[in-house]
């Protein structure tokens, strides 16, 4: 297959993909937003053509006429890759909101980095704290994944004793990752900021972490964390310190916290929700007064795991299944041909299967046997719709519980944001009819790298937002409501 190569402009960077793969299953990578979730909209994701050639389609430009932007502009939801091109990313200009609004920030002297520490991938960036504007971008696969793939196994890897050991290797990843950006740059840093889930950070900060391994999985060490680059084994200067965001609970870390601050839930006056349908499937319920959140074990199913051709949303994964007239078809992410299934494919196929009546209430499948051929060699099995029934429950549960104690019904909910790697790919329709989020698939939009977008606006900001944030949410533990097993039990109809 014929591969091409695309730069990014201005933070110099280099992708190969193959012929035909949409920008977005590469930009998202970067920490690019696609605040209208691809539907051609906003116009936030627009990229100018500095060098090659994107052919756009009849709707593309029509978009591009209707957002009123000049013919070398491309929206990267609409394009695909289809010879060597060099892109100008727009977004990387300003700071972008969850709301599609951009941040209002006073202007700083200096620069400073914001990370993304996530259990499988981190994301910096270089921000001129002058202008907001992104100057280099550096991503990497989480290097702590030889101790194993999610937060139970990592977590039970430093019960083995290899703490100092998963601390030094992210350390010195995350020192190496803005040490490459500061040299092309030659710049000097102010500050540091990072962000994470609980777990990410009491690693990062040599933290003892066997309280999130035993009942009641309790940590009482989630406040900041500050560091000198010396003790972190960094060679390069950070004028301020270097901090690591507070966790709001034991699986509830400092990204739920940054995308609390990245949507402004907690200075909205309609009851809004945040999902991020990662690893731990946390969810955020609240407004200006009062905010609750929680996490799930909805995690696993849409990673990838315990799903018999499961895989994470990256090249090679099918990404999305749609109905055309009575033909399931596919989409692969990077164009390539399909390995398995991402966690929004699984949910397509389960809502898919269950339209054809292939699928019934409880999830069994109508035709009695243990599996459902997808497309290729690519098969649902019986186990594979159980395990997506038990995810989708915990969520569905989880906001239940959570609407209850704000005393408010889920229709109260006008507006609700989902978060995380893959839900760029996800079909809010399917999410809305399978009561995997009970309200009308117009309150639900994608959006994207919440964690990233309130890192950097935490190197704008004192710690005002942290505080306030923090005084009006408290985490709730679901395994310790009453009516959670009975309520988790019928969520999982279909
Ligand atoms: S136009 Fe909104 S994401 Fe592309």
């Amino acid at each position: 297959m014929k591969k091409h190569i695309i730069h990014l402009h201005p933070v110099g960077k280099e992708i190969q993909v193959n012929d035909q793969t949409p920008l977005i299953d590469v930009l998202h990578e970067f920490g690019i937003e696609f605040p209208c979730g691809g539907k051609g909209t906003c116009g936030k994701c627009k990229v100018r053509l500095l060098q090659g050639e994107i052919e756009a389609t009849d709707a593309h430009r029509m978009k591009i006429e209707q957002l009123g932007l000049s013919p070398e502009w491309r929206l990267a939801c609409f394009s695909q890759c289809t010879g060597h091109i060099t892109l100008e990313i727009e977004q990387f200009n300003h700071l972008i909101l969850a709301d599609e609004s951009e941040f209002d920030f006073v202007p700083q002297k200096g620069f400073g980095v914001a990370v993304d520490l996530g259990t499988t991938t981190v994301v910096a960036q270089l921000i001129d704290l002058s202008s907001s504007k992104v100057l280099a971008v550096e991503t990497m696969l989480n290097p702590q994944a030889k101790f194993g793939a999610d937060l139970i196994s990592r977590i039970h890897a430093c019960l083995d004793g290899n703490t100092s050991e998963m601390t030094r290797v992210i350390r010195s990843a995350i020192g190496a990752m803005i040490e490459l950006m500061v040299e092309k740059h030659k710049v000097a840093l102010q500050k540091v900021v990072l962000v994470g889930n609980t777990t990410m950070q009491l690693i990062f900060s040599n933290c003892d972490v066997t309280s999130l391994a035993m009942y009641p999985f309790y940590s009482d060490n989630l406040g900041m964390k500050r560091f000198n680059p010396e003790e972190l084994g960094w060679k390069f200067q950070v004028v301020e310190k270097v901090q690591f965001y507070p966790s709001i609970g034991s699986f509830v870390g400092s990204d739920i916290l940054a995308g609390i601050a990245a949507t402004g839930l907690h200075r909205k006056e309609d009851y809004t929700a945040l999902i991020d349908l990662g690893t731990n499937g946390e969810i955020v319920i609240g407004n200006k007064n009062q905010i609750f959140c929680t996490s799930t074990a909805a995690g696993p199913a849409f990673e990838g795991a315990n799903i018999s051709m499961g895989m994470r949303a990256v090249t090679g994964a099918i990404s999305s299944f749609n109905l055309d007239i009575e033909n399931i078809v596919a989409h692969v992410i990077g164009n390539t041909s399909p390995k398995g299934i991402c966690g929004s494919a699984l949910i397509d196929a389960v809502a898919i299967l269950r339209r054809l009546d292939k699928v019934g209430l409880f999830g069994e499948i109508n035709s009695g046997d243990d599996h459902i051929k997808l497309i290729g060699k690519v098969i649902l099995t019986q186990k594979d719709i159980n395990e997506f029934q038990l995810a989708k429950a915990a969520i569905a549960a989880g906001m239940t519980i959570l609407a209850y104690q704000l005393s408010i019904s889920l229709s109260d909910i006008q507006q609700v944001y989902i978060a995380g790697g893959f839900g760029n790919y996800i079909n809010l329709e399917h999410v809305s009819d399978l009561g995997m989020i009970e309200l009308p698939e117009e309150r639900i939009c994608k959006m994207g790298n919440t964690a990233l977008i309130g890192a950097k606006m935490f190197l704008f900001s004192d710690e005002k937002i942290t505080n306030e944030i923090l005084t009006k949410t408290r985490h709730i533990n679901l395994e310790g409501d009453p009516n959670f097993q009975d309520i988790y039990v019928d969520r999982m109809l279909l």
